[in-house]
């Protein structure tokens, strides 16, 4: 019917999360089709920024009609890719397992559906995929990626049609989705990234993590070296008084930490995982002097004080349920499934995010809390909702998504020094529309040093490593019982925002002195490990024997190397691992020699097997300018 073209800018999409334009120049087409038969108006809008090789898209479905109309499904983007021969790369996982890298042959006629129907993005299949040229690698080829800033049922489906053209469509998932449009309404989509890279995974990987680093985390602490902090779920879980808390902040700060953060367990009769969720009051039993007491005894120690929340669900056993039971998410008549003892609160509802999310506030006002854990730990079932009539249930999953949306944007704005991270059963919520609430989320619960190279690695593949909630735990390790030294642990959690996750006061007299290295080689890293540019080197996961990756400051003068070994062999050989992203005629200082990047680069870093299993080591690399 029409187009348009606007200058430096990009579309807001109300009530969700999408890119802003911060500093940079965009523009933006809009289309506009008209379907009179049907009494249908759609605007198809695509953006594109000068310093980014990315399409954003999404779509506004208008009702023109006198009529009401019925949505079954919406899709943000569709891209079809002439006939070649291609990859598809995507994400799949689990809990304690999250984002395991998956790449396969797209075969002529294949119909695929990478997607989530739990109700969150998910620990399972990540909102984001990449089609690849067959022959592409980390470094060269022709890559494509698709990146839903959404944290909802997603599905992302590839099909391959009989002259082996691709068609790539990303979206919210039809499944149990019915959207009811009444004439002159008009519903929205979530913003799709369209990304592409000449330079491989590799370089598509950089380039979505520049966008989503500058262009989507909008908090203050984006840019900023993020307070290293010390939670206390695997040092104590439910079993804690103020004293241990206590003890542990004063060993905490005495080695460099910076924040305490007090996990689940201080609130209504939460002393396991059966009640209390929903009653967002302290447990004076625990906690004598409140939460307010406990902060102010927690900053005269000289830390940040922090909390965990989970404001989306409610354990049955709890005040809140008994005064509410229509408040949960169910189907009458039907039983509602627990996991792990606890129901969803039905955030479609307005009046239930306006409760909830007051009380965290009033908890929030009550003492100095600078930062908070949001948690969420289960998937949605059973879905109904007391709040919607009988032909609009299709409409549940969508409204609680933009029920946590404006529960997160209500808490920033009420708190705009927050410092707000996510966390979903450890990274089931790992995607691009939290990111726009919460420059941080955490990883994955599994924080076992070896397991979280994978981890890590997939999450990096698409998100800033400035975003990835990396903690140093003890060993053996709660999740693998594996052992691996307390060194590896802190060289593997620098990829990330630094913390510790255990009972700092049983660590024995060396490891205190590592904590105390490790808190100084964070902040003399972190704004290189935060801004810079991050290179996969070598992948333990594809050669089982080491893994390797680096991070290029943007100016090429100085670069850090990480260098993790699996099982230590006898006789082992030293391996020369190649490094990426350095000036070709450059000089550069490694531990006092000297080498070209050319050498660096061509040739490798020789880096010497170590004396047992998971040694690993870091290396600066720094330009030599004399
Ligand atoms: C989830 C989180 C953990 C911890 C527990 C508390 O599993 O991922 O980090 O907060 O909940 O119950």
């Amino acid at each position: 019917k029409d187009y348009t073209i606007k200058e430096n800018y990009i579309p807001e999409i109300e009530g969700m999360p999408s890119l802003f334009i911060g500093n940079k120049s965009a523009q933006t087409l809009e289309i506009t089709l008209e379907d009179k038969i049907s009494g249908v108006e759609v605007v198809l809008s695509y953006s594109v920024f000068d310093d980014y090789d990315v399409i954003l898209r999404n779509t506004r479905i208008h009702n023109i009609s006198d009529s009401t109309i019925e949505i079954d499904s919406a899709y943000s983007a569709n891209l079809d890719i002439a006939k070649g021969n291609y990859d598809l790369i995507y994400f799949s996982g689990g809990w304690g397992r999250e984002r395991e890298f998956c790449r396969s042959e797209i075969q002529q006629g294949a119909k695929i559906d990478i997607s989530n129907a739990r109700g969150g993005s998910g620990h399972t299949l990540n909102p984001f995929i990449m089609v690849s040229e067959h022959n592409a690698d980390e470094d060269k080829g022709n890559v494509y990626g698709f990146s839903l800033i959404y944290s909802g049922n997603h599905s992302s489906m590839i099909e391959c049609d009989q002259y082996g053209n691709i068609r790539v469509q990303q979206g919210i998932n039809p499944f149990m989705f019915k959207w009811t449009l009444e004439k002159g309404e008009s519903f929205v989509t979530p913003q799709c990234v369209m990304c592409y890279s000449e330079n491989g995974i590799g370089g598509l990987s950089r380039e979505l993590n520049d966008v989503y680093r500058t262009n989507l985390c909008r908090s203050k602490w984006a840019d900023k070296d993020r307070p290293i902090l010390i939670n206390n779920w695997e040092a104590t879980y439910f079993d804690f008084d103020e004293d241990k808390l206590l003890s542990i902040a004063k060993r905490a700060k005495e080695a460099g930490v910076e924040l305490f953060v007090l996990d689940d367990g201080w609130f209504g009769t939460r002393n396991d995982d059966f009640s209390g969720l929903g009653d967002w009051t302290v447990n004076y039993d625990k906690l004598p002097s409140g939460i307010d007491g406990l902060a102010k005894k927690i900053n005269d120690i000289g830390l940040k004080f922090g909390l965990w929340f989970e404001p989306e669900m409610v354990n049955p056993d709890s005040d809140l349920y008994r005064a509410h039971p229509d408040w949960a998410i169910s189907v009458p008549n039907r039983i509602s499934s627990l996991s792990r003892n606890q129901l969803i609160l039905d955030l479609s509802r307005d009046d239930v995010c306006d409760y909830i999310i007051t009380a965290v506030s009033d908890v929030l006002k009550s003492a100095n809390i600078e930062y908070v854990k949001w948690d969420m730990n289960r998937q949605l079932t059973t879905m109904g909702s007391c709040g919607l009539p009988a032909d609009r249930q299709g409409e549940l999953y969508h409204r609680y998504v933009l029920g946590v949306y404006k529960m997160q944007e209500r808490l920033l704005q009420d708190f705009p020094e927050l410092l707000l991270e996510n966390c979903s059963g450890g990274g089931a919520r790992f995607d691009a529309g939290m990111l726009y609430y919460s420059p941080q989320i955490w990883c994955s619960d599994d924080t076992d040093a070896v397991e979280r190279l994978a981890i890590q690695e997939g999450t990096a593949m698409v998100y800033p490593v400035s975003t990835i909630g990396a903690h140093v735990s003890v060993c053996p390790n709660h999740t693998v019982g594996r052992i691996t030294p307390f060194e590896t642990r802190g060289n593997v959690a620098l990829l990330g925002t630094f913390g510790y996750e255990l009972d700092i006061t049983k660590l024995s007299a060396e490891e205190k002195e590592l904590v105390k290295k490790q808190t100084a080689d964070y902040h003399k890293y972190n704004e290189l490990i935060r801004e810079g540019d991050y290179y996969r080197l070598a992948s333990i996961a594809e050669n089982g024997r080491y893994d390797s990756w680096m991070i290029v400051e943007k100016t090429k003068k100085k670069a850090l190397v990480f260098y993790v070994q699996g099982m230590a062999a006898a006789n082992g050989k030293s391996r020369f691992v190649k490094l990426k992203g350095l000036k070709a005629q450059s000089r550069y200082r490694i531990d006092g020699k000297e080498y070209s990047g050319s050498v660096l680069m061509q040739a490798g870093l020789k880096v010497a097997q170590e004396f047992g299993d998971f040694k690993s080591r870091i290396f600066l690399v720094e330009e030599n300018v004399d």
